[in-house]
């Protein structure tokens, strides 16, 4: 039986292994300490990919800091956005003034990202940088800058550790590639 035909779960190669996230998570928090000790703080989590990796890291963030959450929602495929982004839940507060780090699970074309720094740009942050999990370069179609990057990783469709395929697969305790990318759940 092909893998198209079977009923095992989509999992390809493994891209990045529990004790690679959990180093790589340990140095971006001790590089984020560092670099805002003695400033305003917010973490904006995208949801809902960045939440595991969001979690981890804020856990290992010592400089103070304060937490709030957007949703977007990106018109395109199951595999590809858009880059017509429609905001489903903004931020709690205002953020002028304040030093904000946009938390990501991955930068993949970079429209969602594009999108989202003109606005929160727009809103009059003291400073504005970019933490995201994943990226992957080859994909790119907008020059977005991001200040922390975790794993640079090839052109393929990533689930796990909060990246999910169709809602499913956030679970998985590391990252890996879709074993079959357009077959829908
Ligand atoms: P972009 O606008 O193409 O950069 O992609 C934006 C969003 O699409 C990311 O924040 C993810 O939520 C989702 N996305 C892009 N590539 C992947 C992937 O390989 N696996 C899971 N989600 C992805
Ligand atoms: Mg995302």
């Amino acid at each position: 039986m092909s893998a198209a035909m079977s009923d095992d779960p989509p999992i390809g190669e493994i891209l990045v292994q529990p004790d690679q996230l959990k180093e790589r998570v340990r140095a971006l928090g001790a590089q984020i300490s560092a670099d805002y000790e003695g400033r305003d703080l917010l973490l904006v989590g995208v949801l809902k990919g960045a939440t595991f990796f969001l979690a981890d890291l804020m856990r290992k963030i010592t400089a103070p800091c304060e937490l709030d959450f957007m949703a977007l929602a990106s018109y395109g495929s199951q595999t590809d956005s858009s880059g017509v982004v429609r905001i489903l839940k903004d931020l709690d507060a205002p953020i002028e003034g304040r030093d904000v780090l946009i938390v990501e699970d991955i930068v993949d074309s970079g429209l969602t990202l594009q999108y989202l720094l003109r606005n929160l740009g727009a809103r009059d942050p003291a400073s504005l940088e970019v933490c995201s999990l994943l990226t992957k370069p080859e994909r790119r179609k907008a020059d977005v800058p991001i200040k922390y990057i975790g794993f640079e990783i090839p052109n393929r469709f990533a689930i796990g550790y909060g990246l999910d395929h169709a809602e499913r697969w956030r679970n998985l305790p590391y990252v890996a590639s879709l074993l079959r990318p357009e077959s829908g759940s």
